[in-house]
């Protein structure tokens, strides 16, 4: 019995597919590589290097292994993008999961393990947000992971051997403790790997997107969770499927919330470089503060992250641009 992964060259997958090795898995990849890296793909994975809307490539899979469970991370992620080219969110997120699940559903696959994201809940306020908060995604990116949640919960609710499992994650960083993985996408937007490419050289400053927002320092607070404690929240997602549990969502968050200004302070304090740092206007869509109420992760599963303190999370994020950068000198 194996275990399919979508997306598994990429910065959350390849992480998954290191820890279900890691459990004596037999793990296969597919992933079309539009974002990810064929060296990311762990040894011990089998790669099918192709796109999860080519019925085709999924027959192929499906028909050459026993996939018993599928854990879907392939997808788009740059929210303004998605603002920008909606279709194509929905295209490559929506339409392209419906293809992934019909063909799961059809070869008898039993676990369905789904990357949704906090995104769904748009701007829930300056409480932690329960997964009981109402679906308010507030760009394409958030609805067209809501709409996959929505096909996974219909789906479930008609076939009982089929369960999914919904993981909401908030806002990811970090990489593999060991350094065999990390964020490698040349299109990032996220903070902490932004002011990690500011610490190490890559970028000549940050720009911090609005500091008039109603939060203490006026600058957004998000609430960072550790890549590798998000890959384990997979693992004992599969394990509660396997185990019988039913279909449901949860938040994956570390329930603390820090600011962009303290963000940067503390890759300033780990790195030691001082690099500049200039206010900018606020980004579109920005929510002033999101904080997961990730107790159900905790009751459900048993999880709570390892590495979820902030300074561990910039620690591993520097190291490995410093990795990448060495990697890509050498390229
Ligand atoms: N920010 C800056 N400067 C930068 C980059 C980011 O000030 O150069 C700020 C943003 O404006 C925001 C905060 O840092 O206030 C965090 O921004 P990120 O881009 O790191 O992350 P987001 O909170 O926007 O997005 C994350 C995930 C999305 C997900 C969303 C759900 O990256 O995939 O959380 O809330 F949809």
């Amino acid at each position: 019995m194996s275990v399919l992964v979508t997306g598994g060259a990429g910065y959350i997958g390849s992480h998954m597919v290191l820890e279900l090795l890691a459990r004596n898995e037999d793990v296969v990849v597919i992933d079309n590589l539009c974002t990810g890296n064929a060296w990311a793909v762990p040894a011990g994975a089998t790669f099918y290097r192709a796109d999860i809307g080519d019925a085709q490539a999924l027959e192929t899979i499906f028909s050459a292994h026993d996939i018993e469970a599928v854990i879907h991370f392939a997808g788009l992620i740059v929210v303004p993008d998605s603002v920008e080219r909606p279709l194509d969110y929905y295209g490559e997120n929506t339409c392209k999961s419906r293809v992934l699940i019909a063909h799961a559903l059809a070869a008898g696959v039993r676990h369905f393990i789904f990357s949704s994201s906090a995104a769904v809940y748009g701007a829930p306020g300056l409480e932690p947000v329960v997964e009981t908060a109402p679906f308010a995604p507030e760009s394409p990116y958030g609805a067209s992971k809501m709409m996959t949640e929505l096909m996974l919960r219909d789906v479930s609710a008609v076939n009982p051997e089929f369960r999914s499992f919904c993981l909401r994650y908030f806002n990811v960083a970090g990489a593999d403790p060991k350094m065999r993985a990390g964020q490698s996408s040349g299109r990032s937007t996220h903070l902490i790997k932004i002011a990690a490419e500011a610490a190490t050289g890559k970028r000549d400053r940050v720009q911090v997107f609005g500091d008039d927002f109603e939060t203490p320092d006026g600058t957004c607070v998000r609430d960072y969770v550790h890549v590798t404690d998000l890959a384990r929240a997979h693992f004992g997602a599969l394990d509660y499927l396997r185990r019988g549990g039913a279909s449901m969502a949860v938040n994956c968050g570390s329930g603390s919330g820090y600011s962009v200004r303290e963000v940067i302070a503390a890759v300033k304090a780990v790195s030691g470089v001082d690099f500049p740092v200039e206010r900018a206007p606020r980004r579109a869509g920005d929510a002033a503060m999101i904080v997961a109420d990730s107790t159900l992760a905790r009751d459900v599963l048993g999880w709570a992250p390892e590495y979820g303190d902030l300074e561990t999370i910039i620690t591993h994020a520097i190291e490995w641009e410093r990795r990448l950068a060495a990697r890509q000198s050498r390229a």
